[in-house]
C-alpha cells in the first residue's frame, strides 16, 4: 500500500496521486493540476504550519508544551520558565533560566511613553483596544524589530522585552479603564510582577501580602495555561500577517485584535456578563432552553478541537478553589456549575461534544482576584504574547511564502458601467 492519494476529476477523468506523509497532510496545492480548489473558510482539514511547539489531542483532551503535559507544568514551573521552553524549546537550565528571568523582570521598559498612550484614549476605554493600539505603537518605537523579521537571534532578543512590555501595557490599560492608579512592577515572578503593577486596579484598599502571594501563584497558573494553543484564531493571525514580513510587533497587533472577539479570548469576558446576567441558579433552565432556542450561546462552551474536555478547564477549577480560599465564595461560581451540570447531560449539548473550554471558569477566578471583567481579555493576551512570538520565529526560521488564500468568486460577470 502507498502513502498516496489518489484524486480523481470525474468531470474530465484526470487523476493525480500525491504523497501523504507521516503526519497524514498532503500537499494541498496540488489540486491546482486538476484546476480546482478546496474550500475552507474555517480552516477545519488545512494545516498552514509544520510546528514543533504545542501538541494537542482533541478526542483525548491532551495539551503538551513541547511535548510536556500541561498539568505537570501548571503545578510544577513558573510562567517564565514556561516562556522559555516555549522560546527555545528546551527547558532552560538553572543559569539559562536565571538570565532569562533577570531579562524579562529587569528589562527597561519606557513606562512613561507607553503611559502616554495609554492616556491618550478617552476615559472608560476597552483595554483591549488600548492593548492592540499598544502593540502597533511599540513597533513604532522597535525600529529594529525590522531588521530582526530576517535574523533568529535578534528575534529571539525581543522576546523578554516584548514581555516586559506587554506587562506594562496591559497592567496600565487594565487600570486606566477603571480609572485607578497602576503601581510598580516588583518581585521574582512574572505574575507577580504583573499583579504589583495593576496597582489600585485589583485592589483600591490594597492587598496582604499573604493574599497576594495566593493571587500570584493562581495568576501564574492560569498565564502556563494560556501561554500558547497551536494554531487558533490570534496565532493563525499573527502568522499570516508574520508571512508578509511584518514585524513582530504589528504581527501581535493583529494576534490581539484576533483574540478580542467573544468566539475566542474575549469569551472569558462574555462568560461573566452571562453568569451576571442569569444571576440565579434557578434561572439556569430557562437559559438553557434559549439557548437551545438559538437565542444565543452557552459562552465558555464548545471548542473546535476539544471534543471530550478542554484540559485547561480542569486545571482553572483547582485555581478558582484556591483563590476563593482566601477571597470568599463567588455566587456566581454556583450559577456556573449550575450550568455545567445541566448542559453536560443535555442532548443538545451532548451530542454536539460541547464542553466548558478554558474561558468558562477563568473569569471567575480573574474576577475572584479583583479585576474588571473587561480586563480579563487582556489577562489571555499577556501569556499569549509569548506563544504568539515563539510562533512568529518558528516561521521566519523556516521556508514561508506570503499567507495568500485563494477565493471562489461568486459576484458579477463583466459588465459596463451605465452612462453617465
Ligand atoms: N453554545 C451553544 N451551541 C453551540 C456552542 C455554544 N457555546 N458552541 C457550538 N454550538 C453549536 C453550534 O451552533 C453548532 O450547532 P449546529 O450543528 O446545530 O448548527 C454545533 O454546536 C457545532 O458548532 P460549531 O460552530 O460548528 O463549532 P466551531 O468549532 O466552529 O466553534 C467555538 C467553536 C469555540 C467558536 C464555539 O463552540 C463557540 O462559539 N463557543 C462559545 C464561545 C467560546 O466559549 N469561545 C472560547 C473558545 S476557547 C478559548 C480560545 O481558545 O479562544
Amino acid at each position: 500500500m502507498s502513502d498516496t492519494l489518489t484524486i480523481t476529476d470525474n468531470r474530465t477523468g484526470q487523476t493525480i496521486e500525491v504523497p501523504v506523509d507521516g503526519h497524514g497532510a498532503f500537499n494541498a496545492s496540488e489540486l491546482k493540476k486538476l484546476g480546482v480548489v478546496s474550500f475552507d473558510q474555517p480552516l477545519l482539514a488545512t494545516a498552514t504550519a509544520h510546528s514543533a511547539i504545542t501538541y494537542i489531542d482533541g478526542e483525548a483532551g491532551i495539551l503538551r508544551y513541547r511535548g510536556y503535559p500541561i498539568d505537570q507544568l501548571a503545578e510544577q514551573t513558573s510562567f517564565l520558565e514556561v516562556a522559555y521552553l516555549l522560546a527555545y524549546g528546551e527547558l532552560g537550565t538553572a543559569a539559562q533560566l536565571q538570565a532569562f528571568q533577570s531579562a524579562v523582570l529587569t528589562a527597561e521598559v519606557d513606562t512613561d511613553r507607553i503611559r502616554r498612550h495609554v492616556e491618550s484614549f478617552p476615559a472608560g476605554s476597552h483595554p483591549m483596544a488600548v492593548l492592540i493600539s499598544g502593540y502597533a505603537a511599540l513597533g513604532a518605537l522597535h525600529q529594529e524589530a525590522k531588521a530582526a523579521v530576517h535574523d533568529a537571534a535578534a528575534r529571539k532578543e525581543m522576546l523578554p522585552q516584548a514581555m516586559a512590555e506587554t506587562l506594562q501595557l496591559g497592567a496600565l490599560a487594565i487600570a486606566a479603564h477603571v480609572g485607578q492608579s497602576a503601581g510598580t512592577p516588583a518581585g521574582d515572578s512574572y505574575a507577580g510582577q504583573f499583579l504589583r503593577a495593576c496597582g489600585n486596579a485589583i485592589a483600591p484598599k490594597g492587598m496582604s501580602e499573604e493574599k497576594l502571594a495566593v493571587f500570584s501563584r493562581a495568576l501564574e497558573v492560569l498565564f502556563i495555561l494560556h501561554a500558547d494553543h497551536e494554531l487558533n484564531a490570534g496565532t493563525n493571525a499573527m502568522r499570516a500577517i508574520g508571512s508578509a514580513e511584518s514585524d513582530a510587533y504589528s504581527s501581535l497587533a493583529g494576534a490581539a485584535a484576533a483574540l478580542y472577539g467573544p468566539l475566542h479570548g474575549g469569551a472569558n469576558e462574555a462568560v461573566l456578563k452571562m453568569l451576571a446576567k442569569i444571576g440565579d441558579v434557578g434561572n439556569v433552565p430557562a437559559f438553557i432552553e434559549s439557548v437551545k432556542n438559538r437565542d444565543g450561546k452557552l459562552m465558555g462552551f464548545g471548542h473546535r478541537v476539544y471534543k471530550n474536555f478542554d484540559p485547561r478547564a480542569t486545571v482553572i477549577k483547582k485555581v478558582v478553589d484556591e483563590v476563593f480560599a482566601v477571597s470568599g465564595k463567588d455566587p456566581l461560581l454556583a450559577v456556573a456549575l449550575e450550568l455545567e451540570k445541566i448542559a453536560l447531560h443535555d442532548e443538545y449539548f451532548v451530542s454536539r461534544k460541547l464542553y466548558p473550554n478554558v474561558d468558562f471558569y477563568s473569569g471567575i477566578a480573574y474576577k475572584a482576584i479583583g479585576f474588571d471583567p473587561a480586563a480579563f481579555t487582556v489577562l489571555f493576551a499577556v501569556p499569549r504574547t509569548v506563544g504568539w512570538l515563539t510562533h512568529y520565529d518558528e516561521m521566519m526560521s523556516a521556508e514561508f511564502k506570503i499567507t495568500r488564500p485563494a477565493q471562489v468568486y461568486v459576484g458579477a460577470g463583466e459588465r459596463p458601467l451605465p452612462a453617465r
